[in-house]
């Protein structure tokens, strides 16, 4: 046994000698491996951070090239998708109001005029105003889908704002009234509105000392009838314009107030949407009217245009309306019925109108629909503050 020993510790030596070599070639052996992995891993990462850095600079790049696009006067914009035959006018910033309110007497009647607004009296109960329908802090809507108005009678429409109304060729869904004066005998002896008689109105007016002396400040004279009545209010509504929107500002020359994504929602619009077609030139509207037929889907016979012209082509046409602020204003439509924009968009991706009269798929991407709807919030401003006028005894 003894004579084995140095064989043995031999052996051992050799066995501790090889274990230590296995040792230092496994420790070298996983150094490397380890070392390989890392280079690996670094490989990978490196081509990621590189493919993300390179998307990343393609979308800057984009998004540059089409501020640069866009930093100019709106003249100067890339051509919008048109179809052929569509008179159109280009997207800008808000006019200022058609009346000089720095005039002492233009300024007397416009009091008038927002006086007359906000007094219920011109209604048959006493309790509805045009303010009513019409309220300053929603926009100068009622945020309803269709009014309600004398004794809670539903009317069939939607109140539209009656900002910037002054720029509309005709008023209504249906362009029944050709002006503002002429729109303002209408709710008041609409027996679903305020339910009036003229003649009745004209005579509570008449009883008022107040208003005898506002009437005379205002025209001259305190004569009370409808004609000087709805002057008045016709006056004041034009002096009711949209706050300026984060566009107005883009368009008038601080080309960092629109986000990336409301660019490229504004470059949409007026390409690969359409929506310019019809909703175009400051008002976002071409003041005609069409078949949307985004609106239509239900139970609505409501026929539109046709009840003005009695022209089989103008069923169901509705005069398409502004979209300044149109966050604000909803719900939507003629008849109120669409509640969410991003349905609406939706509505309007899968099946949208031409001006022509065909229909057709706008093949928009999710972010393409989301870059839509932030800029349909860029032309939105919120409702300015409002100081309600006293009313006369
Ligand atoms: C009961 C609610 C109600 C009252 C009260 C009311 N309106 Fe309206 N207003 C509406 C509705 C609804 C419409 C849309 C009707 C349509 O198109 O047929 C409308 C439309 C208008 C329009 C047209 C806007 C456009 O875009 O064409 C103006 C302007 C207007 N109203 C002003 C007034 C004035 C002024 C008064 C008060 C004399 C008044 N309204 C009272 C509900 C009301
Ligand atoms: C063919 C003309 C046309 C085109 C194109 C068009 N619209 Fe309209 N739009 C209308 C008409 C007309 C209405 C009113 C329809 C109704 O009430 O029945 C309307 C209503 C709307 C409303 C509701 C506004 C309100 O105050 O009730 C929104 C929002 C709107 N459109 C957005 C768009 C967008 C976004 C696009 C592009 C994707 C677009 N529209 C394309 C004609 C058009």
């Amino acid at each position: 046994m003894r004579e084995n020993c140095p064989v043995n510790a031999e052996q051992k030596t050799a066995a501790v000698l090889s274990d230590k070599s296995n040792d230092s070639a496994h420790s070298f052996l996983s150094a490397g491996s380890l070392y390989l992995r890392f280079i690996l891993i670094m490989k990978k990462f490196t081509i990621t951070a590189l493919i993300f850095l390179g998307v990343l600079v393609c979308i800057s790049f984009t998004d540059q090239g089409l501020r640069h696009q866009y930093a100019r006067p709106a003249s100067e914009w890339p051509a919008p998708w048109v179809d052929e035959g569509v008179s159109w006018s280009e997207l800008g910033a808000l006019p200022p109001v058609p009346v000089d309110l720095n005039n002492d007497s233009v300024r007397q009647v416009v009091e008038l005029g927002k006086t007359l607004f906000f007094d219920p009296r011109l209604s048959s109960s006493g309790k509805i105003s045009c303010a009513t329908c019409h309220d300053p802090a929603l926009s100068w809507t009622d945020a309803k889908p269709r009014s309600v108005g004398h004794e809670g009678a539903i009317g069939n429409r939607n109140a539209p704002t009656v900002q910037n109304s002054w720029l509309y060729s005709k008023l209504f869904w249906d362009g029944r009234s050709r002006n503002l004066q002429d729109q303002a005998f209408a709710p008041i002896v609409s027996g679903v509105e305020m339910n009036s008689e003229m003649h009745d109105v004209v005579m509570k007016l008449r009883r008022s000392k107040t208003y005898r002396e506002l009437f005379k400040k205002a025209f001259g004279s305190d004569f009370i009838n409808p004609h000087v009545m709805t002057e008045a209010i016709a006056v004041f509504e034009k002096s009711i314009r949209s706050a300026d929107s984060r566009f107005d500002r883009f368009v008038k020359g601080d080309y960092k107030a629109l986000s990336n994504s409301e660019l490229r929602g504004l470059h949409l619009f007026r390409t690969k949407a359409r929506c310019i077609n019809c909703h175009n030139s400051p008002l976002f509207s071409d003041n005609k009217f069409h078949y949307n037929g985004v609106s239509s889907t239900g139970p609505d016979n409501d026929k539109g245009y046709y009840t003005v012209t009695h022209n089989d082509n103008d069923l169901h046409k509705f005069r398409t309306p502004s979209l300044r602020d149109v966050m604000y204003t909803g719900p939507w439509m003629h008849n109120g019925k669409e509640k969410d924009l991003k349905a609406l968009i939706e509505l309007y991706h899968n099946d949208s109108p031409a001006p022509g009269g065909g229909r057709r798929q706008l093949g928009l991407t999710g972010k393409e629909k989301r870059d839509l709807l932030a800029f349909l919030g860029a032309i939105s401003a919120p409702p300015l503050p409002f100081v309600k006028p006293v009313l006369p005894e």
